[in-house]
């Protein structure tokens, strides 16, 4: 099973649309996959003033997963606070055993060590083991609106390197 979290709160997110890239070469692979968007769970409960059941089922969605990819944009040189809420939720060593694919879209370049300074130590703090090669992308790169082919190769790439890791750590 893979899980792709969306924390984009935009309609239109760039980064969601890699992340559901990302889930259909998993489903292509024979995986399980289930999309996360944050921005559609109930904001007291992601705040802590109270549950909901779609929170706990999509928590429980993680913590059956192999593979979890995770798309943010870069807000303020970072991942998206939604992102963050929904990290902070997770038990500690949740991801431990699984493989995290980080993806992250920005304006421009300036910002794209968000993907190593920021997504990377996140998955890193839940015990994820992340793939070498994240995904940045820049505005630049949704030129008609949807992702250049050398961005869907990146991403087909992240695919494979988190297939391959999360077989090794089967055996
Ligand atoms: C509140 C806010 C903060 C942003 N901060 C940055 C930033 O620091 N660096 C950057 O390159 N882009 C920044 N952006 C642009 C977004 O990262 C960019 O448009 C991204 O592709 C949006 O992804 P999405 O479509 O998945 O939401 C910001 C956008 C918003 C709304």
């Amino acid at each position: 099973m893979a899980v792709g979290i969306s924390g984009s709160p935009s309609a239109t997110s760039k980064s969601r649309v890699l992340v559901e890239h990302a889930l259909a070469q998993l489903e292509a692979r024979g995986a399980a996959v289930r999309l996360i968007d944050v921005a559609t769970l109930p904001a007291d409960a992601l705040l802590g003033r109270g549950s909901a059941s779609q929170l706990t089922d999509a928590l429980a969605r993680v913590a059956e997963a192999r593979i979890v990819v995770a798309g943010t944009p870069v807000y303020r040189a970072t991942y998206s606070g939604l992102l963050k809420v929904f990290f902070d939720l997770l038990p500690q060593d949740a991801l431990v055993g699984k493989v995290g694919v980080p993806i992250v879209t920005g304006h421009g370049v300036a910002h794209s060590l968000a993907l190593d300074h920021g997504l990377r130590p996140l998955f890193a703090s839940v015990g994820a083991t992340v793939i070498a090669h994240g995904v940045y992308a820049t505005s630049e790169q949704f030129a008609d609106g949807t992702p250049a082919a050398e961005l869907r190769a990146a991403v087909d790439r992240a695919v494979r390197e988190a297939v391959a890791l999360a077989s090794a750590g089967s055996d």
